[in-house]
């Protein structure tokens, strides 16, 4: 996790880094610092523990000049959150800075030799260790920064993005790859870097998205230098970026969050535009059409994923199983990684994930394509390492998701999902031309029907109050909403710090039950289908035994209604469909909580956006 940033140019250095820090926090916020080389090619670092803020006030009053410098927010992987272990970092002369993102797995063996050469060390750090490496490299090899950062990088085993500073050469940055996200923008005669794009996009609309293993020389006068960590020159891509400064911006709305998840009417119109066509009779998903034979030879379907991605996952298994009877696994890819799978030639993986960047998901993806089966990834940030890797796959288009608690990438990770079930279904001719078309008719009424349930916030939020007592929540939900509790579940543990459990609602007499009490709020996903009367049982059961229910419905349900202590109406539609309309609720129920509890629902303690350590 972490994210870096860095300038070099004509302007003053720290203001663009900071704003670019803030733009990143959602990577990491456990510390943050900054390093500047001053007009007298003096070096200074700052750091704070904490969030950016702190960093700014500690800097208020230093010597903030300079138009070349780094910038880091952390989420600690090596050592506590402290501002000693916060980056940039120096070497031992102090004659180079360094920020990291990614992990230096055999740090403790390099930090070894560098000790026995007289190194010492001031953080518990991986990343000191690499800054160190490269300024013995420097010297003892008599070479120049990008080599010395290249014969330092052969002999790193981990993951990468990392800037180094040189205070002997203020025109020149050095920044490198593996494993962790890096993007160079380019502007006129001045150069940005960071770990998305997002605090290069006010400045410059040219981007090149920095491959593995690549090491690059920003150079003022000069175009960008790319070589491989083994001197092999490349030739740099640019690309330019579909990304606007108003789509990071909270748009009057309090929270990231609640602006997500607001933004969902919009973003899964966006994400099925020119997929579904207008008469809405047919879904076209390119990624599917050109690869075609390899989804109808599949003899089984691998999905791989983390969090909110792996809930999309379970969803797409029930629709994958149901209209195109191709076998469904669903999986987590830290767990697939390392469990020596069997996979075939015919297998077809889809990885999902937001950022595209989760390590785990990468990794599983990395694993499943050494074994030759192909890879159909489900992505959001356009130009991220997984999308990169796979052979084929189908973004989701909703723009930044900012609130580290995802919401709208959700919504369209199950609308895409769905789209490529009937797209293998509809030309296997395993579902019905009639079920085909109810369903592409009825996802393009989802967003006006997601919009009237947004028109209950007010409502969740009044009656959210009344839940922040509780210590513990028990989610259910049966066949496609299963996966629907245990991502409400997921939302309410993670920005209001209440432990919650997602369960499929029958499995509560085999154990959870025991937990019901008055004290025990129970939501339960039970709109009107299939196990509709089944779920009505288990209501029954909370509520002999005092639970209090809050059941979310089909609008004009009267059964449930009678029961539940609190009902959430939310319109009828195709039961596929149910888990993109009954998610939102859980979404803004959680939301609210965390907001009276006084939580920082945006950016939840211990937890970063995207996850790009093991
Ligand atoms: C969800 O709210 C999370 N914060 C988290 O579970 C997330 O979904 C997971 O880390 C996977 O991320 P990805 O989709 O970017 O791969």
């Amino acid at each position: 996790m972490c994210g870096i940033v860095g300038y070099i140019g004509k302007r003053k250095a720290y203001p663009i880094l900071i704003k670019g820090l803030h733009r990143l926090e959602y990577r990491g916020y456990d510390s943050a610092g900054v390093a500047l080389i001053n007009p007298d090619g003096q070096l200074n670092v700052y750091k704070a523990k904490g969030k950016v803020a702190e960093l700014e006030a500690f800097a208020a009053d230093k010597d903030i000049s300079g138009t070349i410098g780094i910038a880091h927010t952390r989420w600690a992987t090596h050592g506590e959150p402290n501002t000693v272990n916060a980056h940039p970092h120096y070497s031992e002369s102090e004659r180079l800075a360094i920020i990291h993102n990614g992990i230096i797995e055999n740090y403790a063996v390099l930090k070894a030799g560098l000790q026995g050469e007289g190194y010492s060390f001031k953080s518990d750090t991986d990343t000191e260790v690499l800054v160190q490496l490269i300024e013995y490299t420097q010297i003892n090899q008599h070479v120049d920064l990008k080599t010395a950062v290249q014969l330092a990088l052969q002999q790193v085993i981990g993951a990468y993005a990392i800037a180094v500073l040189d205070k002997e050469h203020p025109d020149t940055l050095v920044v490198a790859r593996k494993g962790s996200p890096l993007v160079v923008g380019i502007g006129e005669n001045e150069y940005f870097l960071a770990s998305d794009a997002t605090p290069i996009v006010e400045y410059t609309d040219r981007v090149i998205y920095i491959d593995d293993e690549e090491v690059v020389s920003l150079r003022i006068g000069e175009d960008v230098d790319i070589t491989t960590i083994g001197n092999v020159q490349k030739t740099p891509e640019i690309k330019r970026l579909e990304l606007s400064l108003s789509q990071l911006e909270k748009g009057g709305y309090p929270h990231f969050m609640l602006k997500e998840i607001f933004e969902q009417p919009r973003t899964l119109t966006d994400s099925m535009r020119g997929r579904v066509n207008v008469r809405q009779d047919n879904i076209a998903l390119s990624g599917f059409i050109d690869n075609k034979e390899r989804f109808l030879n599949a003899k089984r379907i691998i999905i791989t994923a983390c969090g909110t991605s792996w809930h999309a996952g379970l969803i797409a298994m029930y629709a994958i199983e149901e209209f195109a009877q191709i076998p469904v696994e669903v999986e987590y890819s830290s767990e697939f990684r390392y469990r020596k799978p069997v996979i075939h030639k015919d297998d077809v993986v889809i990885a999902i994930s937001q950022s595209g960047e989760t390590a785990d998901t990468l990794a599983a993806i990395q694993l499943a394509k050494e074994k030759g089966a192909f890879i159909f990834s489900i992505c959001n940030v356009v130009g991220a390492s997984i999308p990169r890797v796979s052979d084929s796959g189908c973004y989701t288009h909703v723009g930044p998701e900012i609130g580290v608690a995802s919401t709208k990438a959700f919504t369209a990770q199950v609308t895409a999902l769905t789209m490529l079930a009937l797209c293998i279904g509809r030309e296997k001719g395993t579902i019905s031309r009639e079920k085909y078309l109810d369903i592409v008719r009825e996802l393009g009424q989802i967003p006006d029907k997601i919009e009237r349930v947004l028109g209950q916030n007010k409502r969740i939020a009044d009656f959210a109050k009344t839940f922040t007592y509780a210590q513990n929540f028990i989610y259910l939900g049966r066949g496609y909403n299963f996966p629907v509790a245990m991502e409400g579940a997921l939302k309410l543990k993670e920005i209001s710090y209440i432990h919650a459990e997602g369960y499929p609602a029958a499995e509560m007499k085999h154990g959870p039950i025991a937990l019901i009490s008055q004290e025990m709020p129970v939501v339960v996903v039970a709109p009107r289908c299939g196990t509709y009367e089944k779920v009505i049982s288990n209501i029954q059961e909370i509520k002999a035994r005092k639970g209090r229910v809050i059941a979310i419905v089909t609008e004009g349900d009267e059964l449930v209604s009678r029961i539940a202590d609190y009902v959430i109406e939310v319109p009828a539609t195709e039961e596929c469909l149910t888990p993109l309309l009954t998610v939102i609720p859980l979404q803004l129920l959680a939301y609210h909580i965390a907001v009276v509890k006084g939580c920082d629902v945006d950016q939840p303690r211990n937890l970063a956006k995207s996850v790009t350590v093991e």
